[in-house]
């Protein structure tokens, strides 16, 4: 499968244009890192193809077709902050299985532990707490995982296992990534191809 971004333009307020004919292509047996300035734009341009984002110009399409956003979205994003997105009165088990119901491999591969099931967000590690979000992320309905900055805030060996497991997993089913971050030589370790944002954004 191709997913594409082609010319994308948007601003948040007639003040900034932030993204200016953008556009970027993967696959989804590829693995694209995209590297730029802190405030240029990336997690705009994340939000836009993961459907967070609708009132832009250009289009976003898989294998040439728009993405309906009534189903399921097959572009998932992972967040920086993963306890932003989970609701801090809903235990794990819950957050978990809201998005979808894993297999016991599929946790054992992310080293998710049983006991933190039963707990609630604030009880948690970033570390462990991103282990929940990208699982959540990987329905098997996903075609593409959209990192950004997925383990910016994470030790070097968390973000070692986290990595592991999540590129363990796209190559296996054919899940496409691109994985957004400032950190060049964690791009060159993970991807197939890096991409330079003020190389694309035509602002
Ligand atoms: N919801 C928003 N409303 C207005 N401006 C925003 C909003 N979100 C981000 N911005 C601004 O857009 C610019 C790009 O932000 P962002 O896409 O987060 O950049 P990056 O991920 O490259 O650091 C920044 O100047 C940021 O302050
Ligand atoms: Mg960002």
């Amino acid at each position: 499968m191709d997913l594409k971004a082609e010319n994308i333009s948007f601003s948040y307020n007639k003040k900034r244009q932030i993204l200016k004919d953008v556009s970027l292509s993967l696959n989804s047996n590829q693995i694209v890192g995209l590297i730029g300035d802190s405030g240029s734009g990336k997690s705009t341009l994340c939000k836009i193809i993961s459907g967070y984002i609708s009132n832009y110009s250009g289009k976003v399409t898989l294998d040439d077709k728009e993405i309906p956003d009534k189903d399921y979205y097959p572009v998932q994003l992972i967040f920086q902050h993963p306890e932003k997105t989970m609701n801090p009165k809903w235990k794990m088990d819950k957050v978990l299985n809201e998005a979808w119901a894993p297999t016991q491999e599929l946790k054992d591969t992310f080293g998710l532990k049983d006991s933190w099931l039963t707990r609630w967000p604030n009880e948690l590690s970033g570390g462990e707490l991103q282990r929940f979000s990208i699982l959540r992320a990987l329905n098997p309905k996903t075609k593409f995982i959209i990192a950004d900055e997925i383990s910016t805030m994470l030790d070097a060996v968390t973000q070692v296992q986290i990595w592991d497991a999540l590129i363990k997993h796209c190559r296996t089913n054919n899940i496409g990534i691109l994985a957004v971050s400032h950190d060049p030589e964690l791009l060159e370790v993970i991807c197939d191809d890096i991409l330079y944002f003020k190389d694309i954004n035509h602002i």
